[in-house]
C-alpha cells in the first residue's frame, strides 16, 4: 500500500486576539491510502479545516510536514494532482458557472479543447448544465456548492480534499453528489473529505478518523465496524416459556420489549440449545446488534 497524503506532526497554532493561542491542530500522524476515501469526522471547531487549509498551502505549519503524491508539502508542484472544495465556497460570482470552470482549468493548464468537453461534462453530470451561462451570483446555495465541486474536479485530479462536500445539499443534490464520489473512487482516486454527517461516512467511506479538540484520536475501519461490530443478538420470541425466561435472566439478557431479549455474543448458541428443547418457547426472529458510529462516536467524544 502507497500513502498518497501523509503527515508528520502536523500542527498549527493560531495567534488569536490579544495574542491568544489557539492549539487548532496538534501532531496530526495521518497516511490516506492511494484509493482510498477516508472520512475526516469531529464537531465543530475540532480542527478539520485547518487541516485541509494546511494541505492545500493555504496556511502555513506550525511544526510538522506532510507529503502528497511523493512531494514535500513546501514543494507546490503536488497541487496538480489535487482538487478541493473548499468549506462554504464562494467564488468570484460574476463569473457564470461555465466561466469559473474555464478560469480554473486555463489556471491548471488545461488545452480550450480539453477543457470545453469537460466542462461540459461536469455541468451535466452535476445537474448545471441548464444554469451554466447565469452568473454564480445567481445560485442557489446546493448549486454553489455543485459548482464547488466541478471546479474541483475540472483538470480530473488523482487526489480530491473535499470539505464537507455535502453541506447546502437538497436530498436530490445528496444523492447526486453521493454517487459521484463512489465513482471517483471507482475509478481509483483517492478522497479525503470532512464531514459531521454520520451516514454519509458509512456509505462513502472505507477509514474514517475521528479528530477531538485538535487532536486525532481514532481511526477506524468501515469494513469492521460493519461485519465485526457485532456485540450482541436481539431475539423475537413468538412465546416464551417461564424456564426460558429464568434462562434469560441467568444469562444476563435484558428484555427489551414485549418478547424481545438481547443477549451477548457469547451466550447465542447456549442458549438456542435450550430453546430447541422447549416445546413452549419459539423464536420468531434473531438479529445482530451492532456497536454503530454513532456510538462509536459518542464514546471517542465523552473520553474527554
Ligand atoms: N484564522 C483563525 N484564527 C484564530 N483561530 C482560528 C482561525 N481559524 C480557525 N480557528 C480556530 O481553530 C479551531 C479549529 O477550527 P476549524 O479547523 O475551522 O474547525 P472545523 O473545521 O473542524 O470546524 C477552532 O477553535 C477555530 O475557532
Ligand atoms: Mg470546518
Amino acid at each position: 500500500m502507497t500513502a498518497i497524503i501523509k503527515t508528520e506532526n502536523l500542527g498549527k497554532t493560531y495567534r488569536g486576539k490579544k495574542g491568544r493561542r489557539v492549539d487548532a491542530l496538534k501532531d496530526l500522524n495521518l497516511e490516506v491510502q492511494k484509493g482510498e476515501v477516508f472520512g475526516f469526522l469531529g464537531p465543530n471547531g475540532a480542527g478539520k479545516s485547518t487541516t485541509i487549509k494546511l494541505l492545500m498551502g493555504l496556511i502555513f505549519p506550525t511544526s510538522g510536514r506532510f507529503v502528497i503524491n511523493g512531494i514535500e508539502g513546501k514543494d507546490i508542484r503536488y497541487k496538480k494532482f489535487v482538487g478541493y472544495l473548499p468549506e462554504n465556497p464562494s467564488f468570484y460570482d460574476y463569473l457564470t458557472g461555465e466561466e469559473l470552470l474555464y478560469f480554473v482549468g486555463r489556471n491548471f493548464g488545461m488545452s480550450s479543447k480539453e477543457l470545453q468537453a469537460r466542462a461540459e461534462e461536469l455541468l451535466r453530470t452535476l445537474d448545471l448544465h441548464e444554469a451554466r451561462k447565469r452568473p454564480i451570483r445567481s445560485y442557489s446555495k446546493g448549486m454553489v456548492q455543485r459548482i464547488g465541486l466541478a471546479q474541483a474536479l475540472i483538470h480530473d485530479p488523482d487526489i480530491l480534499i473535499l470539505d464537507e462536500p455535502m453541506s447546502g445539499l437538497d436530498p436530490l443534490g445528496r444523492i447526486l453528489v453521493k454517487e459521484l464520489i463512489l465513482k471517483l473512487k471507482d475509478r481509483g482516486k483517492t478522497i479525503f473529505m470532512s464531514t459531521h454527517i454520520l451516514n454519509d461516512i458509512e456509505v462513502l467511506c472505507d477509514r474514517v478518523g475521528i479528530i477531538v479538540n485538535g487532536h486525532l484520536r481514532r481511526i477506524i475501519n468501515i469494513d469492521d465496524l460493519m461485519t465485526k461490530g457485532i456485540t450482541g443478538y436481539s431475539i423475537i420470541f413468538n412465546k416464551i416459556s417461564e424456564g426460558i425466561k429464568e434462562r434469560l435472566k441467568q444469562f444476563g439478557a435484558t428484555e427489551t420489549g414485549r418478547l424481545r431479549y438481547t443477549v451477548s455474543k457469547e451466550k447465542l448458541t447456549e442458549l438456542m440449545g435450550i430453546v430447541r428443547d422447549d416445546r413452549d418457547t419459539d423464536i420468531n426472529l434473531i438479529e445482530p446488534q451492532r456497536k454503530g458510529l454513532e456510538e462509536l462516536f459518542k464514546e471517542v467524544i465523552s473520553e474527554g
